[in-house]
């Protein structure tokens, strides 16, 4: 497993774009660094940029020590698993594994031992001889991720590898994955928008926006102390409620923001009665999600209040509440920044 470092990588195109204006990350030996930023931020691009795919305008990329920026990507000591996942058809899952070594005329015995491993660490060696078309969409992601471990690279790159699959293999392909980690130890480098994701598996989260890093951290010290109201804003379902204006100055900030499970709901009256209960509202809409209800509140001349709430909730629509937000949980930003608490 080797560290990768990225200093001052840029990307612009000929038309005069600029993706990536310049960006240094440090990519630890081992970790589950997860790239994650809005559609069109620039997480392709890097990762591109690092498995040697896109040439960069500018900077150096350097895996284990080594000046890769220039090399081919067959030279790089990686491999790439990308969202859609060609796999061919009329191979066996047991051939479309072995590939990779099959076209680097690996002996046979060689080849065979691999798929066997990778297909040991994928749970598909009852699978081997099927095509892919007998496959589930989960099944056939684990081929291409076989195709990529029989490699032996010392850094994986995912780039959305789950985003085909529907929400329930979504989730159960995220534990496989933080599984294989865990048993082969590599370096993975994974792409996605989705920040349910990044919050799950990463050891590290990298947040892009507009070709810069707005944050890196682990994924609680991201949740807990967001440094800039993007990453605020981006991290956590539903969003933390972010407010400018009146309510920003009167709490001696420019942005304001809470989270959801963050904020109390007091029904009118027993609120006040205990001085508790900061912003009077009206409860507009509720969501019963079963364990939990999600309540919109709105507070005159600020705006609406997302509140994640106990499922067992007795308010009704219309009903006039107190929001208090939890001490402790509130973020303040001036000039984009976080402000010390
Ligand atoms: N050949 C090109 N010329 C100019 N701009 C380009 C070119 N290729 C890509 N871009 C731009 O680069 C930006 C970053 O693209 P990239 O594919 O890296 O985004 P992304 O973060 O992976 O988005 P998504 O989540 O949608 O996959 C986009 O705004 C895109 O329009
Ligand atoms: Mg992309």
């Amino acid at each position: 497993m080797h560290d990768v470092r990225l200093s001052g990588i840029r990307k612009s195109y000929t038309s005069g774009t600029t993706v990536i204006p310049g960006l240094d990350l440090e990519i630890p030996a081992g970790s589950f660094t997860v790239l994650v930023g809005p559609s069109g931020c620039g997480k392709s691009t890097l990762l591109r940029m690092v498995a040697g795919l896109e040439s960069v305008s500018g900077g150096q990329i350097l895996i284990g020590g080594r000046d890769v920026t220039h090399l081919e990507p067959a030279a790089r000591g990686i491999a790439m698993v990308f969202q859609s996942y060609a796999l061919y058809p009329h191979m066996t899952v047991a051939e479309n594994i072995g590939f990779p070594l099959t076209i680097a005329r690996r002996p046979k015995a060689e080849i065979d031992a691999a798929v066997q491993k990778a297909a040991d660490v994928l749970q598909l060696g009852h699978l081997l001889q099927r095509t892919p078309k007998a496959l589930s969409g989960g099944q056939r992601q684990r081929v291409a991720i076989g195709r990529a471990i029989v490699r032996n690279p010392s850094v994986f790159l995912f780039d959305e590898p789950l985003s085909n699959l529907d929400a329930s293999l979504r989730g159960q392909m995220r534990v496989e994955l933080a599984d294989l980690h865990r048993q082969i130890g590599a370096t993975m480098i994974y792409v996605t928008h989705d920040q349910v994701e990044a919050m799950t598996m990463a050891d590290q989260i990298v947040v892009l926006n507009k070709g810069h890093i707005e944050q890196a951290g682990s994924p609680m010290d991201l949740y807990r102390q967001p440094a800039t109201p993007f990453v605020a804003g981006f991290l956590g379902a539903p969003s933390m409620n972010l407010f400018e204006g009146t309510l920003a100055r009167e709490m001696g900030c420019e942005t304001y923001g809470v989270r959801p499970e963050h904020v109390d709901i007091h029904a009118d009256g027993d609120g006040e009665d205990k001085g508790v209960g900061r912003w009077p509202a009206t409860i507009r809409h509720i969501e019963h999600l079963g364990a939990d209800a999600i309540v919109y509140a709105d507070v005159r001349e600020v705006g609406t209040f997302t509140v994640r709430a106990e499922g067992e909730l007795s308010l009704q629509v219309g009903q006039a509440v107190r929001l208090s937000p939890r001490s402790g949980h509130e973020h303040r930003f001036q000039g984009g920044r976080r402000l010390a608490a």
